[in-house]
């Protein structure tokens, strides 16, 4: 019998960390649910105590989530504690992480505390926590660049207070895939009771290794992988938890543990995510790039058609890659629609949303006659805000570009149940639709961000835009599909306007510690 390695995603929380992927609430809850679908132990839902944006994200996340523990981080401070204790109050299944940082850098520079109050503070965490949850997990931060002897130390101390999950950082992602399994296996040897307790791993990926360390770590014992979805984080980001989950489950010739992931949701989750916050995925992309199972050589060519395994050490339709399946057209009815969406683990929150997103197929169905599994996920991630946060919406469209003449768009939006129209020119249809847009909505946002992708093959897909706007401080992402990018790219400017002008937005995660 293997061990179980515990998946903690922390997508919601360190993946939200890098710069541009702020996320809203309902964004969170849609990425959480497609989380737990994917079966994944433990979701890091936020900060509770960045804002209250955070504070409620997490909450609703601990609403809403049942078969995955929710968790919340904390610095090791008795109100940080307590904001994440009173947002996961609603979990079915609750977790409370509190980090202070261990290395000597971080302590005598950012902490400016000596090492005796460091375990001093570690120890009084776990005790405000244990008020609320007995599920608690400690992390050392900046772990791979700390004393072994310090952290055997302060892990003893935890453990004695009550963690149950020791987490190991390599918060600079500074450390190499041999000593920091080295350092694994030490803590394990020498810190007492370590067998009572999960030692899980976190690494960052600013040389490349974030992966690689994890799983040496396993190989030496730790029994949870802190990861996220597209290997999303602060900086050159986290552990890709599709990579660890697949590394895991393709060469259990050599490890002792699986996971209970469902990978056929790996790669929705991949698209949600990177559609979600704007960061699209490379095509080279190990598991979920575009080009991750496409063999272009004739030699690798012919050796799969003759034998797959020649070339491929995984099934593409084991981690969600379904082939673009056609599943619906013009004439479907609502209630196959309905059934569609369910199997898809798409939920609709209302009848009444349920024959908005249906009125759209339709429309769809209308411009393009096959409808794939991935129109529909785009189609539903387009739902917009909430009514009352939908300040702005796009009525119609026109647009005029010809050779040797200048772009022009003509755009109606309705704003408080009245129609404006706007026309202007730009270098291109895209600029030109924008400017438009800009002149009915004047928002003076700069647009760091504008992406096009195709949803699925050929020239009548779906495109699908994101583009990133900044306005005094506060980063949000606008997206839109259609099957006209011009249109798409409307869409999305508008989205993104009608996130900057929401008031529940927050600033930026962890913008007010
Ligand atoms: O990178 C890090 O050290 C963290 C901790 C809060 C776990 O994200
Ligand atoms: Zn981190």
């Amino acid at each position: 019998m293997k061990d179980q390695l515990v998946i903690f995603d922390t997508t919601l929380r360190d993946g939200e960390q890098s710069p541009g992927a702020s996320m809203t609430r309902d964004e969170k809850l849609r990425i959480a649910r497609q989380l737990e679908r994917m079966r994944v132990n433990v979701i890091e839902a936020g900060f509770p105590a960045a804002s209250n944006g955070d504070f409620e994200s997490v909450r609703s996340v601990a609403e809403a989530i049942k078969d995955s523990t929710v968790c919340g981080l904390a610095r090791a401070s008795e109100n940080d504690i307590r904001r994440a204790g009173e947002a996961l109050r609603p979990a079915k299944s609750g977790r409370i992480h509190t980090f202070i940082a261990t290395s000597p850098i971080h302590m005598e520079k950012k902490l400016r505390m000596s090492p005796d109050q460091v375990v001093e503070q570690a120890v009084k965490a776990i005790k405000w926590a244990s008020e609320y949850t007995d599920d608690i997990e400690f992390s050392a931060e900046d772990a791979g660049r700390s004393e072994i002897d310090f952290l055997c130390r302060i892990f003893d101390a935890v453990i004695k207070a009550g963690a149950k999950t020791l987490n190991v950082p390599d918060t600079v992602g500074y450390n190499l895939p041999q000593q920091f399994g080295s350092t694994i296996r030490s803590l394990r040897e020498r810190v007492a009771n370590s067998d009572k307790v999960i030692w899980s791993v976190h690494c960052h990926n600013d040389l490349g290794l974030a992966v690689a360390n994890s799983l040496s770590a396993v190989m030496e014992g730790a029994r949870q992988v802190e990861c996220t979805i597209n290997g999303l984080g602060e900086r050159a980001g986290n552990a890709s938890l599709e990579e660890v989950v697949m590394a895991v489950r393709t060469r259990q010739d050599l490890f002792q543990c699986d996971t209970r992931i469902d990978a056929t949701q790996i790669v929705p989750a991949s698209r949600l995510v990177a559609g979600i916050t704007g960061f699209a995925v490379q095509p080279n992309k190990a598991i979920v790039g575009a080009n991750a199972f496409a063999h272009e050589s004739g030699i690798h060519q012919d050796g799969v058609l003759k034998h797959r395994e020649t070339y491929e050490i995984m099934r593409a339709e084991d981690v969600g890659w379904n082939a673009n399946k056609l599943v619906m057209g013009k004439h479907s009815g609502r209630n196959a629609f309905k059934s569609r969406l369910t199997e898809l683990g798409i939920g609709v929150e209302s009848e009444a949303a349920l024959n908005e997103a249906f009125k759209r197929f339709k429309e769809l169905a209308d411009k393009k006659h096959e409808i794939f599994d991935e129109d529909l996920q785009a189609l539903m991630s387009e739902e917009g805000l909430p009514p009352a946060q939908e300040h702005y919406k796009l009525v119609s469209t026109r647009f005029h570009s010809e050779t040797g003449e200048h772009p022009h768009a003509s755009i109606t939006l309705n704003t408080g149940g009245q129609e404006i129209k706007a026309e202007a020119d730009g270098s291109g249809p895209v600029d030109a639709a924008f400017k438009a847009i800009e002149s009915v909505a004047p928002s003076g946002a700069t647009l760091l961000l504008y992406s096009v992708n195709n949803i699925t093959t050929g020239t009548d897909s779906q495109g699908e835009v994101t583009v990133r706007l900044s306005k005094a401080g506060r980063i949000v992402n606008g997206q839109g599909a259609d099957t006209d990018i011009i249109v798409a790219s409307a869409k999305a400017y508008v989205n993104g306007l009608n996130k900057l002008h929401s008031k529940l937005e927050k600033l930026n995660p962890q913008g007010d510690i």
